[in-house]
C-alpha cells in the first residue's frame, strides 16, 4: 500500500517540474521507445523488425490505426531481458496526438535500405511477378511510399516473409486485390518477390552513396 504512494510520489514530481516542457520531454522519450526495437530514426537492425522510416503519413497512420482495431495481429516480440511486447497493445496505449506526431516524425526520417543475401535468379522470377501483379499498388520497384502501401524495397527479408504468412492466415487483413493475387503464388515465387525486393534494396543503396 504504502509503496505505490511513494511511487506515485516519485512520478508526479518531475511530470509537475517540467509542466513547461512535459510535450517535447515526452515525444522523445516516446519516439525513444520505439527506436528501442525499430532502431534509429526507425531503421530497425533487427532482421525481425521491420524498418517504419520513410512511409508515407497516411501510411504510417493506417498501419496504427489496423494495429489498433486487431486488424492485424502482431507477433510477440521482446528485446533481451524485456518483457513481451505485441504491437497492437503499443499502438492502442497511443493517444491519437501521439499517432499523428509519430506520423509526422518517422515519416520524414530517411528509409535506409538494408543490406541482404540475394539468389538472382529467384530476383528474376519475383521481378517478372511483380511487375505483373504488384506494381500498379507497389510503386518504382516496391521502394515508394505510396497512400498506404509500405515499402518492400530493401525492407527486411525476414520481416516480409512472416508478413506473407500472415496475409494467407488472415492474421492480417489486406486490400482484397492484393490478397487475391497473393493466394496465386506458389512458395517459390513467394521467395522470388522476397529475394526480388532484396535486391531493389540493394540497388538503390548502391545509387544512393
Ligand atoms: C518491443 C518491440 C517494439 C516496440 C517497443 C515497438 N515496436 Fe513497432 N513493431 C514491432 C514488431 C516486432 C513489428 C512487426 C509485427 C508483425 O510482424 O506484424 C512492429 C511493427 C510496426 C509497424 C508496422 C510496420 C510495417 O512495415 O507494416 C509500425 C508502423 C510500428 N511497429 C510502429 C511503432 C511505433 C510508432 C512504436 C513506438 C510507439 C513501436 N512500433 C514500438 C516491435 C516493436
Ligand atoms: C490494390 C493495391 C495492392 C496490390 C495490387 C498489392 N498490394 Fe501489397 N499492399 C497494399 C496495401 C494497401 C498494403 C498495406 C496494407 C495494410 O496493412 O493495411 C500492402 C502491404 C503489403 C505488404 C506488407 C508490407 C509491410 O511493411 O508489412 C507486402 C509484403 C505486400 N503488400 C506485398 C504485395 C505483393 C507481393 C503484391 C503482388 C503479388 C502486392 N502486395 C499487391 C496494396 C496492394
Amino acid at each position: 500500500m504504502s509503496r505505490s504512494w511513494v511511487l506515485k510520489l516519485f512520478i508526479f514530481i518531475p511530470l509537475s517540474m517540467s509542466a513547461f516542457t512535459a510535450p517535447a520531454g515526452d515525444f522523445v522519450a516516446l519516439v525513444q521507445s520505439c527506436e528501442k526495437c525499430h532502431g534509429k530514426d526507425g531503421n530497425s537492425t533487427t532482421p525481425d523488425v521491420p524498418i517504419i522510416a520513410g512511409f508515407s503519413h497516411e501510411g504510417f497512420l493506417n498501419t496504427m490505426d489496423v494495429f489498433r482495431e486487431d486488424d492485424r495481429i502482431a507477433v510477440e516480440f521482446h528485446k533481451p531481458g524485456e518483457p513481451e511486447t505485441v504491437m497492437n497493445e503499443i499502438a492502442k496505449s497511443l493517444s491519437d496526438e501521439d499517432v499523428q506526431n509519430l506520423a509526422d516524425y518517422f515519416s520524414k526520417r530517411p528509409f535506409k535500405p538494408v543490406q541482404q543475401n540475394v539468389d538472382t535468379k529467384l530476383a528474376q522470377r519475383g521481378e517478372v511477378i511483380h511487375k505483373k501483379s504488384c506494381e500498379k499498388c507497389h510503386n518504382e520497384n516496391g521502394s515508394e511510399p505510396v497512400d498506404d502501401a509500405a515499402i518492400l524495397a530493401g525492407q527486411w527479408t525476414p520481416y516480409l516473409r512472416r508478413q506473407f504468412d500472415n496475409f494467407l492466415s488472415g492474421k492480417r487483413i489486406v486490400p482484397r486485390t492484393m490478397l487475391r493475387r497473393i493466394k496465386k503464388l506458389s512458395k517459390e515465387d513467394i521467395e522470388g518477390l522476397l529475394n526480388f525486393y532484396a535486391s531493389e534494396g540493394m540497388r538503390n543503396r548502391v545509387s544512393e552513396k
